[in-house]
């Protein structure tokens, strides 16, 4: 399971929505408007076009379908894989089965958080990375693993981490 907390960048982050973004989210909802079912295909050309869903979309997009904002919301709530924030361009995320726990995924969750200097859940300040942790990513043998940018690295140590975390801002 993604963690709870990957919804909660830092408000200071989020792009400012202008006239002409609204426009252009009109023509993507005219776009896909005549599907059965438009409001999942919507949301995620949406978030494919802004890298996230800004808030700001959702009234347009719930009085094109004739929803409740309220509802358009809670399909993005239900779906993990949709966004209303922006995330970092490489997702890092830290296994935090069992396979990967007992062979130190808590040490390698710790030093990934000190060399991004965010929390789980969070994202940088430049928008580079988004930290999650997931219960098991299905390569056990390989413990302890993590995900960048969906990119597989096993048998993780301190001395990995570094190598592929280092040169990040809070690294040092
Ligand atoms: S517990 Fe980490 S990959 Fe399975």
């Amino acid at each position: 399971m993604q963690g709870e907390g990957r919804k909660n960048l830092m408000m200071s982050e989020q792009r400012i929505i202008t006239r002409n973004d609204q426009e252009q989210v009109r023509k993507t909802i005219a776009d896909l408007q005549d599907q059965s079912w438009p409001l999942i295909p919507i949301l995620e050309k949406v978030q494919e076009e802004w890298g996230y869903i800004p808030p700001e979309f959702i009234p347009t997009i719930a009085q094109a379908l004739g929803l409740f904002p309220s509802q358009v919301q809670g399909v993005i709530s239900f779906y993990a894989q949709l966004y209303t924030e922006p995330r970092g361009r490489k997702v890092v995320r830290v296994c935090r089965g069992t396979a990967c726990h007992v062979r130190g995924g808590k040490t390698i969750l710790k030093l990934v958080k000190r060399h991004l200097d965010i929390e789980e859940g969070q994202t940088t300040p430049d928008l580079e990375y988004t930290l999650e942790t997931v219960a098991c990513i299905g390569v056990c043998a390989l413990a302890p693993n993590i995900v960048i940018g969906g990119k597989t690295y096993g048998h993780m140590n301190p001395k990995k981490v570094e190598q592929l975390l280092g040169h990040t801002k809070g690294g040092g």
